[in-house]
């Protein structure tokens, strides 16, 4: 097994056909527990009672799914040759992982060479059978890497957007990462003009775009804001448009991650198909409120709601009360915020200073002087999901699963 951060498969799961041929019952229950986990709610299970020989008849016939998983009782030659006849009824699109009885590291590496994405060893965990489905998937789908990071308010006006825009800033000078930023507000998005730059799309023109044969289109709403932060610069909808429906989006976002380590993603005025996506499909999401009674409660009914979208994991939501002081008679106090939230809080207070002379110097908050103290809150906030191993997995070429087929294919005739 490959080692990786915890939070790289706490997510919703594409859309995939995951097969299952194995005698074991332990495994079986496991897989029938896994169906009920949210991350999984998207993922077709197909159960058999088999082994690789069951897989092989089945594939015959049948279109093979995007993993097939395979318990043996063997190790010897056999089993290779029986994954070679496999492979020849494979669909390239199809990853392999086989369940043994043994460790053996010779033929890890041999099955490894013959594109195999992983091989098991009995017993198995239901943990580590949901961590191999979703890792072999995430890797699959080409985003392994990059990091989703969504900022919802609790209301409007709370500072959302300016607190995404901060935080993208921040990942991008001060971590260095490549980073971009997306508004899913539609035509009253101001992201890209505040950024400095002009809109030139809209979403559904980007998705139009992305959906075309010419790439460039796509490439030429991604502007750069610097060298290391991009924005992809909607804003050019029309403001009384319907919004652009949440499957569109994903596409989107699912492209913008297979270019971008870190995309931070506002949706301070989203529709609320797009926010129950980005909640369950986040790496970490940062739920914004002001410091008075209505926008708290509405930050705990949010907060709530994304956690049941999350199966009911809270651990990667966070919150922000932000411009604190601003009108500290009516503002409930941190202790209460505390206690009736019951989590922690990041603590930004209202500064005019800072603020407005950005917004209206049209300059980078993080060159004025008094953020630093801000910025690094927003850092050490989302830092713990992109600093873990924000490298990639540390995959060799041998051990991305693209195709079961072609490497196998390869190997026989290199062989
Ligand atoms: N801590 C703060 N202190 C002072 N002004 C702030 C603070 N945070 C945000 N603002 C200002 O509040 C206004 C609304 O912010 P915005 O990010 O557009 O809110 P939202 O996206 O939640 O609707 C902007 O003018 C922004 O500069
Ligand atoms: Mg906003």
């Amino acid at each position: 097994m490959k080692d990786q951060p915890d939070n790289l498969t706490s997510i919703l799961l594409p859309q995939a056909r995951v097969a299952l041929h194995v005698l074991d019952d332990q495994l079986l229950k496991a897989v029938e527990e896994l169906k009920a986990d949210w991350r999984f709610s998207r993922i077709t299970f197909e159960l058999h009672k088999g082994q690789v020989s069951s897989a092989i008849s089945i594939y015959q016939t049948t279109e093979s799914p995007e993993l097939v998983i395979m318990e043996t009782p063997t190790i010897d030659d056999s089993l290779t040759q029986q994954l070679e006849d496999l492979a020849q009824h494979c669909a390239s699109h199809t990853s392999a992982v086989v369940i043994g009885p043994v460790n053996d590291v010779y033929l890890y590496r041999r099955l490894i060479q013959m594109g195999v994405s992983d091989y098991l060893v009995k017993p198995l965990s239901k943990n580590v059978l949901a961590d191999v489905i979703a890792r072999t998937l995430i890797e699959k789908f080409g985003n392994s890497e990059s990091r989703l990071i969504t900022f919802m308010g609790a209301k409007g006006g709370v500072g959302t957007s300016t607190l995404a825009q901060v935080t993208a800033q921040a990942v991008a000078k001060t971590l260095q990462q490549k980073t971009i930023i997306l508004d899913a507000a539609g035509g009253s998005s101001y992201l890209t003009i505040s950024l400095g730059l002009e809109p030139v799309t809209s979403l559904k023109e980007t998705l139009r775009a992305l959906l075309s044969t010419d790439q460039d289109a796509f490439h030429r709403m991604i502007q750069k804001v610097n060298e290391r932060l991009s924005v992809l610069a909607t804003g050019a909808d029309l403001v009384l448009d319907d919004p652009l429906a949440a499957e569109g989006f994903e596409q989107i976002l699912d492209r913008l991650m297979e270019t971008y380590p870190v995309v931070i993603l506002d949706l301070s005025n989203a529709s609320s198909s797009i926010k129950r996506i980005a909640a369950a499909r986040s790496h970490e999401i940062v739920i914004v409120s002001a410091p008075i009674l209505p926008s708290l409660r509405s930050a705990r009914s949010l907060m709530q709601e994304v956690k049941d979208i999350r199966g009911g994991e809270g651990k990667d939501i966070e919150l922000v009360v932000n411009m604190t002081g601003q009108a500290k008679e009516f503002e409930v106090s941190k202790d209460d915020i505390q206690k009736t939230l019951g989590q922690d809080f990041l603590n930004i207070s209202f500064d005019a200073k800072v603020f407005h002379y950005a917004e209206i110097q049209g300059k980078n908050i993080l060159d004025v002087k008094g953020s630093e103290m801000m910025v690094q809150g927003l850092l050490d906030l989302v830092q713990k999901v992109i600093s873990s191993d924000q490298a990639p997995l540390k995959l060799t070429e041998a051990l991305k699963p693209a195709s079961f087929l072609d490497r196998l294919v390869k190997t026989v005739k290199g062989s």
